[in-house]
């Protein structure tokens, strides 16, 4: 109950007329009300680039190479996406559809070594990687390789640029 229906409640159960009827509602009505106008309720927000904490003794090591060739080693929890893992790690990934394999601004080249080893990836993300500027035998997309034990010890190379559709990217010439 709003505190001006409150108000408006009290005002009118002081006249006689009205008293008696309106105090039992009242006071029936008011505690409950005020009780569920009160609740609240909240949830995690999901953030771009949130990752887990690994397990003292489950790290997976992953070594980023970016664009100038510097070496950045991260320790990382199984499950966690490699562009969530780089946003995270302030590192030069873009990610501009928020890791719905929908644009092509998250493309690494993955070390041959570990290329047989992802899984396989789908259509969606291959249409996506035709897009890629500078594709490779190794390419694929961050945000749809998720992190596994398997993968420890490996390599991504950040490419020196990545493209994304424009709306002039449609224009006739
Ligand atoms: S962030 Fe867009 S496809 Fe990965």
């Amino acid at each position: 109950m709003s505190a001006r229906i409150l108000s408006c409640s009290i005002s009118l159960a002081s006249r006689p007329v009205f008293s008696s009827v309106i105090k039992s509602k009242l006071v029936s009505f008011s505690s409950s009300a005020l009780i569920k106008a009160r609740s609240f309720v909240s949830s995690t927000p999901a953030l771009h680039g949130h990752v887990h904490k690994p397990k003292p003794g489950e790290e997976i090591n992953v070594t980023f190479i970016t664009k100038d060739g510097e070496q950045i080693p991260v320790q990382v929890a199984e499950g966690d996406n490699l562009l969530d893992i780089a946003q995270a790690n302030n590192l030069d990934m873009e990610g501009a559809c928020g890791g719905s394999c929908a644009c092509s601004t998250c493309h690494v080249i993955v070390d041959p070594d570990f290329y047989e080893k992802l899984e396989e990836p789908d259509d969606d993300e291959n249409d996506m990687l035709d897009l890629a500027f500078g594709l490779t035998e190794t390419s694929r997309l961050g945000c749809q390789i998720i992190m596994k034990k398997e993968y420890d010890g490996i390599r991504i190379a950040l490419p020196a640029m990545t493209r994304n559709l424009q709306v002039s990217d449609f224009d006739r010439r």
